[in-house]
């Protein structure tokens, strides 16, 4: 089985992934963390130093490494919607697309703790239009979507393995 995560950023998709995979006994991987491998320096330093389509092209190149995968849990850059090619890539050997659907409200919640590691979202405003720019093409993309607004995690995890094995 394979579970692709889509959604904006802080959304949860690294967690939901880890508890997923964890659930499912399947291998996790996360396309923040290997663009960062292949760059050797972290996401901020990739955007401040060679910009944000050095960022998109790593994410393109990481997707396509990840072509043979069958089996999975794939959490995605917030991104990924950007590049048709890279959706492509990832469901080369199928897999379900889930988005985790949150509102932007929550979104804000989430990512001000940490929005140091995240050079896109450093102002609320410009957040939003992203936010509102990108919604429906994580409709588009998605097999199956989750609201996880006042949704524990070990319910969406339940509820992602339910639809995964209906739609896989
Ligand atoms: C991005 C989201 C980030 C990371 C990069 C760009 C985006 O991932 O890929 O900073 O364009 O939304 P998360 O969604 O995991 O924060």
């Amino acid at each position: 089985m394979k579970i692709i995560l889509i959604g904006f950023m802080g959304s949860g998709k690294s967690t939901i992934a880890r508890l997923l995979g964890k659930r499912l006994n399947l291998p996790i991987l996360d396309t923040d963390n290997l663009v960062e491998k292949k760059a050797g320096i972290i996401t901020p330093e990739i955007f401040e130093k060679y910009g944000e389509m050095r960022y998109r092209e790593l994410e393109i190149e990481v997707a396509k490494d990840l072509r043979g995968l069958t089996n999975g849990v794939i959490a995605t850059g917030g991104g990924i919607i950007l590049n048709k090619i890279i959706l492509e890539y990832l469901q080369s050997n199928g897999g379900t697309v889930v988005f985790l659907r949150t509102q932007f409200n929550e979104v804000v919640k989430r990512v001000s703790n940490n929005s140091r590691t995240r050079p896109l979202f450093q102002n609320k405003d410009k957040a939003r239009k992203l936010f509102d720019f990108r919604l429906p093409m994580y409709e588009f993309y998605a097999n199956v979507i989750i609201d996880t607004d006042h949704r524990s995690i070990e319910d969406i995890v339940k509820k992602i393995i339910e639809s995964a094995t209906l739609t896989s």
